[in-house]
């Protein structure tokens, strides 16, 4: 066992940030962003975001087919997406489909959209549907821990309409507990406080999944010894990922 000192800071960073209109983030650059794709130079994700989306596309043979297009975004993108939108659309398609400035998860940099190539992809609702090498990408996708974010069915619960192109980078053993168990990423930190989880990855290995409260100014964690993850979960605590051994 090892003893980790937290900060309060801490609660708002790291790949599991629960980011939504309760939830603004509140250190909107990520710490380090990376195109994902030499096609596609201006469209920036996380760096461990982007080995893990172009490892996927590249599993499923998708490099032609699987076209990004919209990554990382500042809160002045956001703001203008919002605008746009709001004069095109009107107030209740923008509601259902772009998220408040300072309430997307894509200035993060953990969320990407996708579409399916086109002569004419549409920038707000790409098309990407459920078949073919799309639907391939997300069968994989979460072994390559990226989820279908706003699923059909969870409206109430996300916010945000039913949108087949948005995912969102969480991490192997967090996409495949939300995808075994129907869960979007808000019901995911319910079900994390209510016990600790774990879960068999592809290579055989188990993951254990922990919450821990935020106590304040500084939060002292006991970690299991061997690879270790702590995220901040943007609300009031931390989620802690072990792993056993490092590869
Ligand atoms: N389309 C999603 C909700 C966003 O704007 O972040
Ligand atoms: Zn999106």
């Amino acid at each position: 066992m090892r003893r980790l000192r937290l900060s309060r800071d801490q609660v708002f960073t790291g790949p599991l940030l629960l980011v939504n209109r309760d939830h603004p983030l509140r250190h909107p650059s990520p710490a380090a962003l990376a195109p994902v794709d030499s096609r596609h130079p201006d469209i920036l994700l996380e760096s461990r975001s982007t080995q893990m989306l172009s490892a996927c596309i590249r599993q499923v043979g998708g490099g032609r087919e699987i076209v990004p297009v919209s990554g990382w975004r500042s809160q002045a993108e956001q703001q203008r997406i919002w605008d746009d939108t709001l004069a095109a659309h009107g107030q209740d398609f923008t509601r259902r489909y772009v998220a408040l400035p300072g309430c997307s998860e894509h200035q993060t940099g953990l969320a990407i959209d996708l579409g399916r190539a086109a002569a004419h992809i549409d920038f707000i609702r790409p098309a990407f549907p459920y078949d073919g090498l799309c639907g391939e990408f997300r069968r994989a996708a979460p072994r390559y821990g990226f989820i279908e974010r706003y699923p059909r069915g969870k409206e109430a619960v996300t916010g945000i309409s039913h949108e087949p192109w948005h995912f969102r980078y969480v991490g192997a053993p967090h996409a495949q507990l939300m995808a075994e168990n129907g869960l979007c990423l808000e019901e995911y930190r319910a079900f994390l406080r209510r016990s600790p989880r774990s879960c068999r990855l592809e290579n055989g290995r188990m993951a254990q999944v922990f919450y821990v409260p935020s106590a304040g100014a500084v939060t002292e964690v006991e970690l299991p010894d061997g690879c270790c993850q702590v995220s901040g979960d943007n609300v009031d605590g931390f989620i802690v990922t072990a792993w056993g051994t490092c590869t």
